[in-house]
């Protein structure tokens, strides 16, 4: 694992609503690095940006074009290579987005697999051969090519799935994953990575990652063609850093990745702690983590020290964290994530409990992801300091309430969640027990959550109470000093205040 993950704190940007320096309502890559001092300042080292290539933007540039042009909506390859240098002079690192599962229809690879005649892009998706015969399983583009046959599906219609193999061919068009034709997407997306790796990016989220090979019930076929990737990667860029949206990281793990995400579908119970009727981290108290708690150790068991499991404040997908949590829940929920193993990821504008922007229309494929997609809220200026463009021009109208949070004011507020984001950060980053490889040990999972976070130097307990009642726990351990927080220690009981956290060396 590249050394600089051990206390990497990522900052996720979607590109679209960060800073738009040239007055067209759309951010740009030099948004970006206008902007590096402010993620720098509040803590972050490692900035994960959505996808920034030429693309029709049908689902918010996860439809790539053309993978090796930065779309010209956010500048230039030039801009691109500037902001990879301003951040390694900063002793930042930038990861970009890999989409390796589909390309827009747009792709000329696509434009040519279409084509009747035979030609190296035939096999470049995953095609049945006639137009009768649907890939089974899969969705499909049908009766758009002079070919004969359907184009199986990986997202959105206008995405087709690139070719990877089957892991289990059961018809004659199903190429295993060592054929020339998915060999050669292999080699095609690797060529990509090398691109955009010399010009000094530092890694990738990979899109879908768990999901290229299809066909492929238990994952192991997926697993080997991502060891191919990590071959690769330690032959050409050791210090390349790999996170993956897979969910599942004891597959992702063993294929190589450093990190991977604990997604908000499928298995983790994530959405147990911030996104249901009773979010764990609500002061109500009537939350669980139980299940989330089972799962993640679960998890994390199985890791066995290989990477990190990351677990995001929020993402392009989902809602916002302040959709449910009020600002003081923030603050427990940020204890949580800021405390924990693994990489975190914090979503721009989570930091200053940017919220859920209601009702909005769908933008490029957003549908209900758009309310938290919306332009970054700087301060009380026009468009909230985002952009010099009419507000009507803006890529997705902001939040309009009177009472909206923008960064400055939080800045100079020594009680906002900006203040306390910043606080947890610079905490976690003066303690390796608290760091990305920190193991972990869960001592309660119910109101207050107790787990004890270690390394070989130290041994520190932490104790968050999202609940508005006082909670006391017993207690077999020495509290040496507190670190975090504020609370009441008598003869081996604990009291912590509603609402707060407490970190402690034991
Ligand atoms: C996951 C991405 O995060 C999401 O935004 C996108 O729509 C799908 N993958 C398809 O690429």
């Amino acid at each position: 694992m590249p050394k600089w993950l051990e206390n990497a704190v990522f900052y996720e940007i979607y590109p679209q609503s960060f800073l738009d320096t040239d007055g067209d309502g759309i951010g740009n890559i030099s948004g970006i690095t206008k902007k590096l001092d402010y993620i720098k300042e509040l803590g972050c080292n490692a900035i994960w940006i959505n996808p920034c290539f030429e693309s029709p933007f049908g689902d918010a540039g996860y439809d790539v074009s053309d993978y090796k042009k930065i779309a010209p909506r956010y500048g230039t390859n030039q801009d691109m290579s500037e902001l990879f240098a301003e951040a390694h002079k900063r002793g930042m690192h930038i990861i970009l987005d890999l989409v390796p599962g589909h390309t827009s229809v747009e792709h000329p690879w696509f434009r040519e697999s279409v084509k009747a005649e035979k030609n190296i892009y035939s096999d470049r998706y995953v095609w049945t051969d006639s137009i009768w015969e649907s890939p089974n399983g899969m969705d499909s583009l049908r009766g758009i090519s002079d070919r004969d046959g359907c184009c199986a599906l990986n997202f959105f219609s206008h995405q087709p799935a690139l070719n990877y193999g089957f892991a289990n061919p059961d018809r004659p068009w199903q190429m295993r994953p060592e054929d020339e034709g998915p060999m050669a997407t292999r080699e095609a997306i690797k060529d990509i990575m090398r691109f955009w790796l010399k010009m000094g990016c530092d890694g990738f989220r990979v899109d879908m990652a768990g999901s290229l090979v299809k066909n492929d019930p238990d994952g192991q076929a997926t697993v080997r063609l991502w060891q191919d990737f990590r071959e690769f990667l330690d032959k050409e860029f050791p210090e390349a850093a790999m996170v993956s949206e897979w969910g599942e990281p004891d597959k992702s793990l063993m294929g190589g990745f450093h990190m991977d995400f604990l997604l908000h579908f499928g298995p983790s119970h994530y959405n147990d702690l911030f996104r249901c009727d009773e979010p764990y981290f609500s002061k109500r108290g009537k939350g669980s983590a139980k299940e989330f708690i089972a799962k993640y150790k679960e998890n994390y068991e199985k890791t066995g020290g290989r990477g990190l499991i990351c677990i995001p404040s929020g993402n392009h997908d989902m809602d916002r964290l302040a959709r449910r949590l009020d600002n003081d829940e923030l603050k427990t929920a940020f204890a949580f994530l800021l405390s924990m193993p693994g990489a975190p990821f914090i979503y721009y504008g989570d930091e200053i409990g940017m919220r859920y922007v209601e009702g909005l229309v769908s933008k490029e494929g957003g549908y209900g992801r758009t309310g938290s997609r919306s332009p970054m809220q700087w301060d009380n200026t026009l468009n909230c300091g985002f952009s010099a463009a009419a507000p009507e021009k803006l890529y997705i109208p902001q939040d309009n309430s009177s009472d909206r949070p923008d960064v400055l004011s939080q800045m100079t507020d020594e009680n906002s969640v900006y203040s306390e984001v910043k606080k947890l950060i610079g905490i976690r980053q003066s303690h390796k027990a608290l760091q990305s490889m920190g193991t972990v040990e869960f001592i309660s999972d119910g109101y207050p959550l107790i787990y004890i976070r270690s390394c070989d130097e130290e041994k520190l307990l932490i104790m968050i109470n999202p609940s508005s009642e006082e909670k006391t726990a017993e207690l077999s351990y020495d509290i040496k000093n507190i670190i975090y927080g504020n609370a009441n220690i008598d003869s081996g009981r604990i009291t912590i205040k509603p609402c707060s956290a407490v970190f402690a060396e034991i």
